[in-house]
């Protein structure tokens, strides 16, 4: 729920560190801030993406607008990390998102509640539209990464309860933890969890981002583990803690740079030396998370 928590620079870390392995990897954004997309895409590519429509929105906008049969495949661009491992590009994908998708969600309520539907059925409109369009893309790749904006859409509930796993980045701190349990029941446990008919989401991980060695934060910290104590715990931790770094704002400024001819710089750097000291810490998330998903 909570804003400039560090969502986008731990699906962008992430995405790169399991990439680096040679594994293809997605990125979906289903922000209208299109962070992410920006991050990988650069200027250029996203305004031709979004000229295309080859974005989430013109997806969308194809499937319940226009009655065309676009998926996810036609909208997505490959090769968009600019890191190099070992010689070789990192396999990263982009599904993009553009500022439009805001208002086609809007659209999306508005016009489907007009011509009769409930909002439980546009969810499972949406629900079903999106599990097709995974189920047909994760034949492509090992790991698909959906960064969700701040607040709760429709996109990201669907989203949160077709994954695999929840990753939910808090800054240990007061005001980022105090929607955190409320989120969880919500969701998970509370009476809004079991109003619907949609499978639930899987139990979230706490990610503890932009960590600093301050009283507040110490203090927050342990609140936060002592969760593991509770029978059963709302949410689960990761071990990995990703500490505040210039070192990460400054790999999110990153981007290709390209030239007039549409030709990118090149040598790109390596995993060490686009995120410098972070990248133990994004390593050590990504151990985490395979062992999570594939009891590696
Ligand atoms: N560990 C970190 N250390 C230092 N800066 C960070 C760290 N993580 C994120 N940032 C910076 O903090 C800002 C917010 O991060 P980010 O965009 O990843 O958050 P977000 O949760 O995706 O935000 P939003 O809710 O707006 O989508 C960015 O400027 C980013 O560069
Ligand atoms: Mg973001």
């Amino acid at each position: 729920m909570k804003g400039g928590v560090g969502k986008t620079a731990t699906v962008v870390g992430l995405a790169e560190v399991l990439a680096a392995e040679l594994v293809e990897t997605l990125v979906i954004d289903l922000d209208p801030q299109a962070n992410a997309s920006i991050c990988f895409a650069g200027s250029s590519t996203l305004r031709s993406l979004i000229k295309k429509g080859h974005t989430i929105d013109g997806f969308l906008q194809d499937r319940i607008f226009d009655k065309k049969q676009t998926d996810f495949e036609d909208c997505i661009r490959t090769n968009v990390s600019n890191v190099s491992h070992m010689g070789t590009q990192l396999p990263v994908s982009l599904l993009a998102s553009s500022s439009r998708l805001r208002l086609i969600e809007r659209e999306l309520i508005y016009k489907l509640t007009k011509s009769g539907l409930s909002l439980d059925r546009i969810v499972d409109l949406i629900y079903n539209l999106l599990k097709e369009q995974l189920s047909q893309t994760r034949t492509s790749y090992r790991y698909i990464l959906i960064d969700c904006p701040p607040g709760i859409s429709v996109l990201t509930e669907v989203s949160l309860r077709l994954a695999d796993m929840v990753i939910v980045p808090t800054i240990p701190d007061f005001l980022s933890t105090y929607g955190l349990q409320s989120f969880c029941s919500n969701l998970w446990t509370g009476e809004i969890a079991n109003e619907t008919k949609l499978k639930k989401p899987k139990k979230p991980h706490v990610l503890i981002t932009r960590r600093r060695p301050t009283r507040e934060q110490n203090l927050t910290t342990t609140k936060l583990y002592l969760e593991r104590r509770r029978k059963p715990p709302k949410f689960n931790i990761f071990e990995t803690e990703v500490p505040e770094m210039a070192a990460i704002a400054e790999a999110l400024g990153k981007v290709e740079k390209v030239d007039v001819d549409g030709n990118i710089d090149k040598p790109w750097p390596t995993l060490s030396q686009k995120w410098k000291g972070s990248a133990p810490f994004l390593e050590s998330l990504a151990e985490e998370v395979k062992e999570i998903l594939h009891g590696a």
